[in-house]
């Protein structure tokens, strides 16, 4: 997009409450009131809803329902996080831009969002399945002042506001399963992905990637994974509009985020566990050669998951050595 068509796009953000006079733009912009004109124009072809009224000027009603940086900038009530957006129409991966940025020094709360990835990714290298204007794919750079061994932390709370905005905004009933998937119905509607940079103690940054299916039909997705997966819209025969979702979801994350830096783990464990999968049920435990079958008690400090054997001790479980009835 032309800086210009940005910057009036910019202005009319600013100003979306009162009118802004086509003077006021020339002068801000330094092109005449005709160029002016023929931005509207444009931006009115793509979408975005203009008013324009003779002696008053312009104002902006609406946006497309398309993602950008000003869509998603447009209403977000956030006081850092999203502050900087870098929207992406195709890329392979969002976490792989989000490296790069924050190497080169990208700020904290940092957003990279894709409409499509060509090669997803999931935990334990997993595809993760990204298509194009269906869902959410987004990463977030974080510098948090904590320990690299609490980083795990910011995965049970990022899973937490996933499942607050989907139970509180889609009004649905999602469920964590350990360690980070979302799941609706036993379905997986979200999964998340974090990735770090540390030194010995200190952490250097944090990437959490955050994937959610939001208006696929079961037909868009692969074969091979149509029985596990669901979208917001499968669940609620409705289609949703991404940017209100994104929103709600920044929102959320900043206030658990700084809730969770002033105040510790606690509330995230309670949260997390509120929407636990198979809380107190039996599981399926593989510890190196064992295999064993416990009770899932909750989450530890560190993001492991807490099984008790039959003889009542209580063990520290990590990832990849689950399995769920
Ligand atoms: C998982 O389910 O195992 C984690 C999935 C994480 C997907 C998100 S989408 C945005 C970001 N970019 C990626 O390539 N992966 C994460």
């Amino acid at each position: 997009m032309s800086s210009t068509r940005q910057k009036l796009i910019e202005m009319l953000s600013q100003h979306e409450d009162t009118y802004i006079s086509g003077q006021m733009l020339s002068d801000e912009l330094d092109i005449s009131r005709s160029a002016i004109w023929k931005h509207m124009n444009e931006l009115k072809k793509d979408g975005y809803e203009i008013e324009g009224k003779a002696n008053r000027g312009y104002r902006i009603i609406s946006y497309p329902n398309k993602l950008s940086e000003n869509t998603i900038s447009w209403g977000l009530e956030t006081e850092w996080l999203g502050k900087k957006i870098v929207h992406k129409t195709s890329v392979p991966t969002t976490q792989r831009i989000a490296h790069e940025l924050a190497l080169d020094g990208a700020e904290h709360g940092t957003i990279i969002i894709a409409d499509e990835q060509t090669k997803g990714k999931g935990r334990v290298d997993k595809t993760f399945y990204s298509k194009k204007d269906e869902g959410i794919w987004m990463s977030i750079i974080l510098r948090p002042t904590i320990p690299p061994y609490l980083a795990p932390q910011l995965t049970l709370l990022t899973a937490t506001v996933l499942a607050n905005v989907m139970d509180n905004y889609v009004h649905v009933q999602p469920q964590i399963k350990w360690p980070n998937d979302v799941l609706i119905e036993g379905k997986k509607v979200s999964g998340i992905l974090t990735e770090m940079q540390a030194e010995q103690d200190r952490v250097l940054y944090v990437i959490v990637g955050i994937g959610i299916n939001v208006n696929q039909q079961i037909n868009d997705f692969p074969e091979a994974i149509k029985e596990r997966v669901t979208s917001l819209r499968m669940e609620t025969n409705k289609q949703w509009k991404l940017v209100p979702i994104i929103q709600k979801l920044l929102q959320t994350f900043e206030k658990k985020y700084n809730q969770f830096m002033h105040q510790g783990f606690d509330s995230v464990k309670t949260a997390w566990e509120s929407y636990g999968f198979r809380l107190n049920e039996r599981l399926e435990i593989q510890t190196g050669k064992e295999h064993w079958e416990g009770l899932f008690l909750g989450i530890a400090e560190d993001g492991a998951l807490l099984a008790q054997r039959q003889n009542g001790e209580i063990e520290k479980i990590y990832s990849g050595e689950i399995s769920w009835f």
